[in-house]
């Protein structure tokens, strides 16, 4: 059993990639910001894949809304997409800074609207989700 529920997971995972875009930004030699470069794109694309296929489809299911899902949806495309650039030009480091600046406001969104929704709503069973959570990023995480 999690012993956080599914919005408290998530939200560490924010925190967690959040901290590494600043030793990102302070690191001091290429080699150093390669390896946490490549840390970050793992993080993302796990993250952004357990809420695809199970926080989202559970948030709208719950609640009806359509909105945020379309806005969720759109800025993780725009992530992939940077991170496809990057992935093209390893030492653009102006790139990175845009895909900061890219996530920092989608997690904005994510904690002002999205999360706070999902707390208030009925029949969303935050403990259950966060195993679920939990069990697909480990085998993610496993794979990658
Ligand atoms: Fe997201
Ligand atoms: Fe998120």
């Amino acid at each position: 059993m999690a012993q956080q529920d599914a919005v408290t997971l998530l939200d560490d995972d924010h925190n967690e990639v959040i901290r590494m875009f600043e030793q990102y930004k302070a690191a001091h030699d290429d080699r150093r910001r390669q390896v946490l470069a490549s840390q970050i794109r793992q993080e993302l694309l796990v993250h952004m894949q357990i809420e695809e296929e199970i926080f989202y489809p559970a948030f709208q299911q719950a609640t009806g809304d359509r909105e945020l899902l379309k806005d969720a949806n759109k800025e993780h495309a725009e992530a992939r997409e940077l991170l496809a650039k990057i992935e093209d030009d390893r030492t653009n480091a102006k790139l990175m800074l845009d895909l900061e600046d890219a996530i920092l406001h989608h997690v904005n969104d994510e904690r002002e609207k999205m999360f706070p929704k999902a707390r208030a709503t009925q029949g969303l069973d935050l403990m259950d989700l966060a195993d679920r959570l939990e069990a697909r990023k480990g085998e993610l995480m496993a794979h990658a």
